[in-house]
This record gives C-alpha cells, structure tokens and sequence, in this order.
C-alpha cells in the first residue's frame, strides 16, 4: 500500500511563481511513489470575501494550472473541495472537539483578523479555517501533507485534534505528518525581499503571475530590487540577488554552485536578463497548456466530476466510521 498525501491550494488569489516554485512544480513528482489527492479548496477561500465571479473563474483556472503543471487526473485524484460535502460534515465535528482557545492561537487567524478592516467584523469561518484543514486532512487517512512552513501550526492543530478524537473514540484517524518543502526554496517578492511573494500583497509590483503576459513579467523582473554591491554573492546581506539566484537555480535545475560559478564575472542587467529567459521558457508552454485546458469546458467538468466521486469514495468510510463512533443513527 502507498502511502497517501493530500494537499490544497485555495483559489483566492491568481497563483505566483512563489506558489508554483513552492508547491505546484513539486506536486506532480508524488504521484509515482505516494496515493496523491490534491483539492482546490474552494471552502477555504470564502473564509475572507471573494466576488462569486473570481471565485468561480479562478477555480476552473486553477484546475487547468494543476494539470498543466503536470498533475494527472488519471494517476491522482485532483477536485474541488466544495463538491465533496463530506468536508464541511467533518470539519462541523471536529468544530464540536475543537477548544476556543486553540483555534484563537493560530498565528494565520490572528493575522488576517487583524487585515481585516476595522469596520468589518470577523467571520466566524476564519476562525474555524484550521479546524476545515484538519478535515481536508483527515477525512481520507493522509499520511503526509506538503505544505509551506506557514501551514504547520495548522498541521500541529490536525495531528492534536485526530489524537483526541482517537482517544475518545478509538482509533479513527491515522496521524498526518508534515512535508516541507523538500525541493522548492521561499520565494520573496521582487520589490521587497524580505517578504514572501504573496498572491494576497497589496503592490502586484514584485509578483510574477503564473498567467501573467510575457512583457509585463519582463518588465517586473528587470526593475526587481536588488543593492548597490554590485557583486553577485549568495548570501543574507543581498536579498534581492539571493531571490533571484534560487529562482534561476530552480528553473534551470542547477545547483546553487553552479549557478554562482555561472554568474561569476556577471552583472545584475544579465543576471535578470537570464533569470527572465528561464521564467519565461517555464511559463509560456505552462500558459498554453491552461488555457487549452480552459478552451474545452466539457472535458474539464468530466475531469472534476470524476475526481470528486473518486473523492467521495475515499471520504464516506472514515466518516461513516465517525458518525458511528459518535452514536450518529446511519
Ligand atoms: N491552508 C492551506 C494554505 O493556505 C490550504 C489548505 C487547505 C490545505 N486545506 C488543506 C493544505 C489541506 C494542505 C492540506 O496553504
């Protein structure tokens, strides 16, 4: 038996080279070792206000970028969360075992209830959004789950809450381990490295869209901030330079070594020069292929229709199984 990973991006912004250097390139390697489920996890978005067109949009988009980027519906089960109700019926119970005080130490809510404006109230659904992962998670038996460093107080919460429900219980939910990361670096934002490139940043300035048009993507990588040294070293003191040295070594898949001996007797006009060709060589194929995804409605409704039964499949035992433990009539 292979061991099972189950993983989520949320469609609440258009996707960044940061999310495809972090996540998306490394998901399609899983599919021949492990039993892979990837969601888009449209629940998960509404958590802060989406436009119901966006959402709906950014949804099928990302369902194409997933295949394009290699993700075969075939070997994997690739769907959208919201049409698998089985999440919201578990995320409910473990809402029910979940304490107030756990869920209001979560550094993401803290951070994007403070985000929010100070006229808005705060949904209650962000604060439940870790207990919804923990049922993303949990609900098919995963064992792994690769996610970005900023995910595992998350994923702590998931392991506490199954451990608590199996001792309650008995034995319900095998206990899920975090993946950080193993081939991907952080990728920062262009205009200010020491931040992480975020789909949700204000200034769109430092941001490489997936799906973004060669020329402005050009553009932003040639005015990407980098120092007045001069000097091509990989190191702290030059964040900018840094940033774009792990972007051309991930694309060009060469080491950092390599890449320095590579720029050595190089400027920064040629550094961006080059790291722009292998961004591009990367993105444009990666844009045809979604869009030719996107071009055949029918085909892409038969791939998410088939991957939420396949979903359902794999769901309904483990929470059948919790329905009974907890004296549900079924
Ligand atoms: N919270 C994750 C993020 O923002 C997205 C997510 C939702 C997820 N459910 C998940 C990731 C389950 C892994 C497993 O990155």
């Amino acid at each position: 038996m292979k061991k099972r990973i189950f993983s989520g991006i949320q469609p609440s912004g258009d996707l960044t080279l940061g999310n495809y250097l972090g996540a998306l390139r490394n998901w399609p390697r899983f599919q021949e070792d492990y039993d892979v489920v990837y969601s888009i996890v449209d629940l998960h978005a509404i958590t802060i206000k989406q436009d119901p067109k966006l959402l709906h949009e950014r949804t099928l988009l990302n369902l194409a970028l997933y295949m394009a980027a290699g993700i075969d519906p075939e070997k994997s089960i690739l769907f959208i969360q919201s049409q698998v109700a089985e999440h919201t019926e578990l995320c409910w119970i473990l809402a029910c075992h979940a304490y107030m005080g756990e869920l209001s130490r979560m550094t993401q809510f803290k951070d994007k209830s403070s985000r929010i404006n100070q006229n808005d109230s705060i949904p209650s659904g962000l604060f439940n959004y870790p207990t919804l992962m923990a049922a993303d998670i949990l609900l098919y038996q995963a064992e792994l789950v690769p996610v970005g460093e900023d995910q595992s107080q998350h994923l702590e919460l998931t392991r506490d809450l199954a451990l608590r429900f199996n001792n309650a219980y008995g034995k319900t939910f095998k206990i899920p381990q975090g993946h950080f990361n193993p081939f991907g670096a952080k990728i920062y934002d262009l205009q200010n490295p020491t931040a992480v490139m975020s789909k949700s940043s204000e200034n769109k300035n430092g941001i490489l869209f997936l799906m973004e048009e060669e020329k402005s993507l050009r553009k932003k990588i040639a005015r990407s901030v980098t120092d007045n040294l001069g000097k091509i070293h990989y190191n702290d003191d030059q964040p900018g330079v840094k940033n774009l040295l792990n972007i051309y070594a991930l694309l060009s898949n060469k080491t950092i070594d390599k890449t320095l001996l590579h720029f050595q007797e190089k400027g920064y006009k040629e550094l961006k020069d080059e790291v722009s060709e292998v961004v591009l060589n990367e993105l444009l194929p990666l844009q045809k292929r979604t869009r030719e995804y996107l071009n055949d409605p029918t085909e892409l409704k038969k791939i998410y229709e088939k991957g939420a039964d396949k979903a359902r499949v794999l769901a309904k035992p483990t929470l059948d199984d919790v329905k009974n433990k907890l004296g549900f009539v079924l």
